[in-house]
Formats: C-alpha cells, sequence, structure tokens
C-alpha cells in the first residue's frame, strides 16, 4: 500500500491567534490543504495541552476553543477538507501517551529544550506538574495516533518533533513496524520561524501586550504598527538606520512580496534597495511602517471579514468541531487498536493465546 501524505497541527488555546501563528504555520496549512497533494489534514485545538500549566484557570482554555475555531476559518481551513477537532475529546490520545511513557526517560525529557525554557519561562523549577513534565510525550500521540507524515510548525517545536521520532522508532524497534515517523515542516523564510513581538522582544505573547491578532480590527493594527520597535539609534530622518534587529524589516522579511513594491511603494524596486536606502540614511520609520501597514492590511483585511462572517452562527462552529470530534476518534481508534495488538495487551480478539492457554491447561 503506497504511504498516505496526511498532516497534522495544532495550537493551545490560551488566546487569539496572532499574526506569528499565522506565518509560522498558519497560513502554510491552508496553503497544504487547498493544494491537493495530501490525503488527509488533521487540525486541532490542544487543550489539553493548554491546560499542562493553566491547570487553574480552565475557563481561560475553554473561552478560547472557540476563538482558535473561528482564527482557523477566517484564515481559510474548510472542514470539508480538513478535520477540525479538539484534543480533549480523543481519549484515546491519553491511552496512548501513557503506553509511550514507558518508552521515554525522565533524564530525556529534561532534556528536552522547549521544555526546558517552557519551566524556566514559567517559573515552575521548584515543582513541575508531571503532566507539564511529560507533555512532549502526549504530544507524540497527537501525532502518532493519526499516522501524521508531516507536522507544519515553527521552528520552537523541533524538538517536539525528535522526540516523537525517537518513541515511534523505539516502539517499532521493540513491538513491531507500527507508528509512523513524521516531518516537521518549518516556514520557508527564516523571518517567519519567529516573529518578534511588536515591541521587538523575541516571541509575541500576550502577556507582554505585543502582538497584532488576526481578529485586530484595522485601526488597532495601525496603531500597532505606527508604535512598532524600530532601531534607537534611528532618530533623524538623515541617520543611518539598523535592519537587523528593526522590528519592522523583520515583519516585511515575513510579509512583504515583490507586488507589494508596485502596489505602495513604486519608487523602490525591492527589499534590499528599501533596506539599502535605510542603512544610508534618509528613509524615514513612518514611510517603511507604512508600506508595512498597507501589506499587513491587505493580508488581514479578507480574514477579518471572514471572521466576522463565522462570528454570526457560533453554535454550528460548535457543531462542525463535533463533528470532527468523531471522525478524529475513527482514526485514532484504530491506530490505538494496532498498538494493543503490538504491545500484545488485545487479549480478547486473540483467540489462539485463549486456546492455547487451554491447551496448557488441559496439559496437552
Ligand atoms: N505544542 C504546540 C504549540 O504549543 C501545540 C501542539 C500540541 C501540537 N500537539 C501538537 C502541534 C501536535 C503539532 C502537533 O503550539
Amino acid at each position: 500500500m503506497k504511504k498516505e501524505k496526511i498532516i497534522l497541527t495544532g495550537d493551545r488555546p490560551t488566546g487569539k491567534l496572532h499574526i506569528g501563528h499565522y506565518v509560522g504555520s498558519l497560513k502554510r496549512r491552508v496553503e497544504l490543504q487547498n493544494s491537493g497533494a495530501y490525503d488527509k489534514t488533521f487540525i486541532f485545538i490542544a487543550d489539553a495541552q493548554a491546560l499542562t500549566d493553566n491547570i487553574d484557570n480552565p475557563e481561560k482554555v475553554r473561552q478560547n476553543v472557540i476563538e482558535v475555531a473561528l482564527d482557523y476559518l477566517a484564515c481559510g481551513l474548510d472542514p470539508e477538507k480538513s478535520t477540525i477537532f479538539i484534543q480533549s475529546q480523543i481519549p484515546e490520545l491519553c491511552e496512548l501517551t501513557f503506553y509511550y511513557m514507558d518508552l521515554v526517560t525522565v533524564s530525556r525529557l529534561q532534556r528536552n529544550p522547549t521544555v526546558k525554557t517552557e519551566i524556566q519561562m514559567r517559573n515552575f523549577e521548584a515543582s513541575i506538574p508531571v503532566g507539564f513534565f511529560t507533555y512532549p510525550i502526549s504530544q507524540a500521540a497527537d501525532i502518532t495516533a493519526f499516522r501524521a507524515t508531516i507536522v507544519p510548525v515553527g521552528e520552537d517545536q523541533k524538538p517536539m518533533l525528535e522526540q516523537t521520532n525517537e518513541i515511534v522508532r523505539r516502539f517499532n524497534h521493540i513491538y513491531g513496524e507500527t507508528l509512523v515517523e513524521p516531518e516537521i515542516l518549518l516556514p520557508e523564510k527564516t523571518a517567519c520561524c519567529r516573529l518578534p513581538g511588536t515591541d521587538g522582544k523575541a516571541k509575541m505573547s500576550k502577556s507582554l501586550g505585543n502582538c497584532i491578532y488576526l481578529s485586530d480590527t484595522a485601526d488597532e493594527v495601525r496603531q500597532k504598527i505606527m508604535s512598532m520597535y524600530t532601531d534607537p539609534g534611528h532618530i533623524h530622518v538623515q541617520d543611518p538606520g539598523k535592519v537587523e534587529g528593526n522590528t519592522v524589516f523583520t515583519y516585511l522579511d515575513a510579509f512583504c512580496l515583490p507586488e507589494h513594491f508596485s502596489r505602495y511603494l513604486p519608487e523602490y524596486p525591492s527589499l534590499e534597495e528599501l533596506k539599502a536606502h535605510y542603512q544610508r540614511g534618509g528613509l524615514g520609520d513612518m514611510k517603511v511602517k507604512k508600506f508595512l501597514n498597507a501589506i499587513l492590511q491587505e493580508e488581514l483585511e479578507p480574514i477579518r471579514k471572514r471572521r466576522k462572517e463565522f462570528e454570526k452562527d457560533i453554535p454550528s462552529i460548535y457543531k462542525m468541531l463535533q463533528e470532527g470530534c468523531m471522525k478524529a476518534r475513527e482514526t485514532a481508534a484504530k491506530t490505538l487498536d494496532d498498538v494493543r495488538r503490538a504491545m500484545k495487551i488485545n487479549y480478547f480478539e486473540d483467540q489462539a493465546l485463549i486456546e492455547e492457554q487451554a491447551r496448557r491447561y488441559r496439559g496437552e
């Protein structure tokens, strides 16, 4: 049988999705979904994972499930083409996680770079919740349950996929060829891998208030761009400016296409020329920000409009999610069956085992 090409990815529902999510993975998934080159696409809202570090704030997770679903639909994820579902509604994932736990050592988890930084970020050093500590294992369950071959995610998820592949190899080595090794799909442009916050800080984060959300109004987007971090040494228009670490240029690296120049800034032939002028001096921040604003508005306007349409019928979105969960469960249950069989814990479907034990006890 030809190996199926299956896409799977998800997001934690801890807030609305922002343009970092968009360039990091969301935009790509929609393209992949529409390319027709994949057999199946699974997109899920990782509420159970979000709870691993929000255990005392279930309401936040609950409220944001619909926000993420709206952002998905607004970006063009289509339930006709992709199965969109909620992680916690697939109990098979918990069972897979439980078995995979036997294949991973504590020290291996401690070495996982993503877990390491997240523990620091959350001041968990003194007391790490076990569920949080082991979430890379549950992520391996998410991926393998659907036999995903391609996982489009941001660069920060690389250690998660490495860990998943180790689990798959170990499982297949011990129990026989059962699980599929996934491949990570990173954004093509490096600027898209980790879009900084509007304040120039390394990551967009709700708590830092430095995000541009997909659902922001046109005015909010413009205001956020106008107050964006640039080069603090670039005070007068004539001053030479830096483009490295200059958030406006990083965003242009992520979003700007050649056609944007003819549309919005015809006096420059390319981003390289614009950067060169900024570095020489004589190009003001405001002009570059206005250019970025034109580009972002063009990209976000249709998303915002579609979101408004979907917001009119919230019950039907929950229904779509519920149907997605049912479909997803069927697939996960099949994988779980295979796993149980491979691990020899499928007693009641194994007639040969029952007869063999019976013969043994009859002394045959
Ligand atoms: N860890 C991912 C994030 O923080 C979310 C996630 C959970 C995920 N399970 C996954 C992503 C499986 C891809 C595949 O965004």
